[in-house]
């Protein structure tokens, strides 16, 4: 390899070792329907994108409520359950519509509760319950 395609390729590399460093760790819950109202939009049906990929805020990112309207990147990393990430450990971005501890008081423990929607994208669904997943989130907006 030539010396500028070699700078390139470790300019990339560092590049990606940047963009995977700026994720945090984390844990991810999922909660079901009702999703209304919210601590964020109330009764609003708008506020969930179509295809209901959304999350409530756990009390580690919740921000005083600057958190609504937020949107993050959420890739599953590991579980207490055996292979309970979906094929690939994909990432899935979530819009917070909601404040976790609204939904059960244990709830703000986790870094954000995922509806069963986004949940369901970056888990195995044969895999059998999955309390909890171990998660990398990114803000992205
Ligand atoms: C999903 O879970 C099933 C049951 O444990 C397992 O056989 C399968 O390999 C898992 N898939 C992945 C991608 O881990």
């Amino acid at each position: 390899m030539g010396s500028p395609a070699k700078a390139f390729a470790l300019l990339v590399f560092f590049l990606l070792d940047l963009h995977r460093s700026a994720a945090d760790v984390g844990i991810a819950s999922s909660y079901r329907p009702p999703y209304l109202p919210t601590a964020c939009y109330g009764g609003d049906t708008s506020q969930f994108p179509a295809d209901n990929l959304f999350a409530a805020a756990g009390d580690g990112i919740w921000d005083n409520g600057a958190a609504c309207g937020r949107w993050y990147r959420v890739r599953c990393l590991s579980s207490a359950v055996v292979r309970a990430c979906a094929a690939g450990r994909p990432a899935v971005m979530v819009k917070i519509v909601d404040r976790a501890v609204r939904i059960g008081p244990l709830r703000g423990g986790a870094t954000m509760v995922l509806s069963v929607a986004a949940f369901g994208a970056i888990t195995n669904s044969s895999a059998g319950l999955i309390p909890q997943i171990n998660v990398d989130f990114l803000q992205i907006s």
